[in-house]
Formats: C-alpha cells, structure tokens, sequence
C-alpha cells in the first residue's frame, strides 16, 4: 500500500479521491490546497495548507502525488512544479475505466468511473477524463485538456492543449478543436474549431475569442 497526496482539494480533488478510493492501493491518502480559497472540508481526510516554503518537504514524504485542479493553467503550473522537483505525477484511473491496452493515458492524468479509451487513443500529459467520458480509436487529446462528465469523441477526432470540454457534449470524428478552447455543455461538434475560442450549440459555433473576454 501507498501514500498519496491529491494536491487540490476542490471539486476535482474530491473526483479524484473517489478514484483514488477504488483503486484499493493507498493506505494514506491526504489533501493540499491553500485555505483562503475556501475549499472544501473533506469528511475524515487531512487537508494541509499550501505554504510554498514547505511545500517541498511535504510532497516528498508521500509515495505519489496528483494535481487535482479543474483549471487547466493551475494544473499546468502544478505538474511543471512537480517536474521541476523531479517528482513523477501521479496517474489515477478508476478500475471501472475501459482503457485498451493500445491506447496511451500520460502521467498526471485522472481517468474517472466508467470513462472507455480505446484502441490507439492518446491522451497526453495531466488530463482529466471524467465520469463515463468515450474517447474513441485513434483521438489525441493534447496535455492538460479537462474533458467533463459523458461527453463522446468519435474517432480521430483532436483536442488541442489545455481545453475545456463541457458536460455532455459531442465530437465527430476526425475534427479538431484547436488550443485553449472552451466547449460548452451539450456541443455538438461537426467542425474543427480554433484556437482560443468558446463554441457552443448544436452545430457548435464560436461565440466569442477568448482576447475578447
Ligand atoms: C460555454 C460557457 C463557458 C459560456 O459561459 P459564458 O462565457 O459565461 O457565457 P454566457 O453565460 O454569458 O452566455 C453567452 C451566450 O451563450 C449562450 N450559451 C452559453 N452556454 C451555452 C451552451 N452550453 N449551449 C448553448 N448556448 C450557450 C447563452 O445562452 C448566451 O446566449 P445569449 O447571448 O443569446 O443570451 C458555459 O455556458 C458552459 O456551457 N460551460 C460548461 C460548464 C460545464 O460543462 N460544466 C461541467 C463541469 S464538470
């Protein structure tokens, strides 16, 4: 048995103990997150305060550490800081996941209950996969993209750097939705979309550039 720490104890955080839970590998699992942010009590865990200056010494008394943050520039900041300590992020993938054995899921990732990634499907660096996510043959989902609850890509299908997908929505296969975009919940995407943008709808269209917000 191992000790992990999920180092964010929001939403995410709490996603990614349930995970963690399933697993039946860890015998100690404790949080990190700043407290001014007002996160979360987390019934019967141990939720340590963020002090930079200790932060070091801290993670390094544990076997594995994951970034547990929805925000895919605070998960970016995290892992790099991770990498620069020379600490391996952890990969969290409930056992209900359906991964095949020819797909790729890169460190730093959580791979929520019943999410399927199939053959040949590359998921790079610190993403999230949430509940009951399909990520069909042969997509590539770049680093640190946030892919929420249900949605489908189909096949070949591309998903740029640090992404948001919302809750439900849908990608035919063989688009690409570019860097930094924002989907909304319940898209339906037929087309590539660009860099830097949020599309919403059905036909997913831009609604606005992300300079302009
Ligand atoms: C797309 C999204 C980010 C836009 O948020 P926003 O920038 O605050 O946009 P607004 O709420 O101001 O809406 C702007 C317009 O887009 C429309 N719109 C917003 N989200 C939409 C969606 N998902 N589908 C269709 N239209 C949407 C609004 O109705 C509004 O239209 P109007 O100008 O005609 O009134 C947000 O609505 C969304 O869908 N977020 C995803 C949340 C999610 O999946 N959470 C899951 C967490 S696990």
């Amino acid at each position: 048995m191992k000790k992990l720490l999920i180092w964010g104890a929001g939403d995410q955080g709490t996603a990614t103990l349930n995970c963690a839970i399933a697993m039946n590998e860890y015998d100690q699992i404790d949080f990190l997150d700043f407290k001014e942010k007002g996160h979360r009590e987390i019934s019967g865990f141990t939720i340590y305060e963020e002090v930079e200056e200790d932060i070091h010494h801290l993670l390094k008394k544990y076997d594995e550490v994951i970034v547990a943050t929805g925000d895919n520039d605070l998960r970016e900041k995290k892992i790099l800081q991770l990498k620069s300590m020379n600490i391996q992020p952890a990969t969290i993938i409930h056992p209900t996941a359906a991964i095949s054995p020819y797909a790729k899921v890169s460190k730093g990732c959580t791979v929520s209950a019943a999410a399927s990634i199939n053959i040949n499907a590359q998921i790079g660096i610190g993403c999230i996969v949430n509940t009951g996510v399909i990520i069909e043959h042969d997509c590539i989902v770049r680093d640190f993209v946030n892919i929420c609850p249900a949605v489908a890509m189909a096949g070949h299908a591309v998903i740029g750097y640090k992404t948001f997908i919302g809750i439900g929505s849908t990608v035919i296969d063989g688009v690409t939705i570019g860097e930094n975009v924002t989907i909304g919940a319940g898209a339906v995407v037929i087309g590539n979309i660009p860099d830097n943008t949020v599309a919403v709808g059905v036909p997913a269209k831009v609604l606005k550039t992300k300079t302009e917000m």
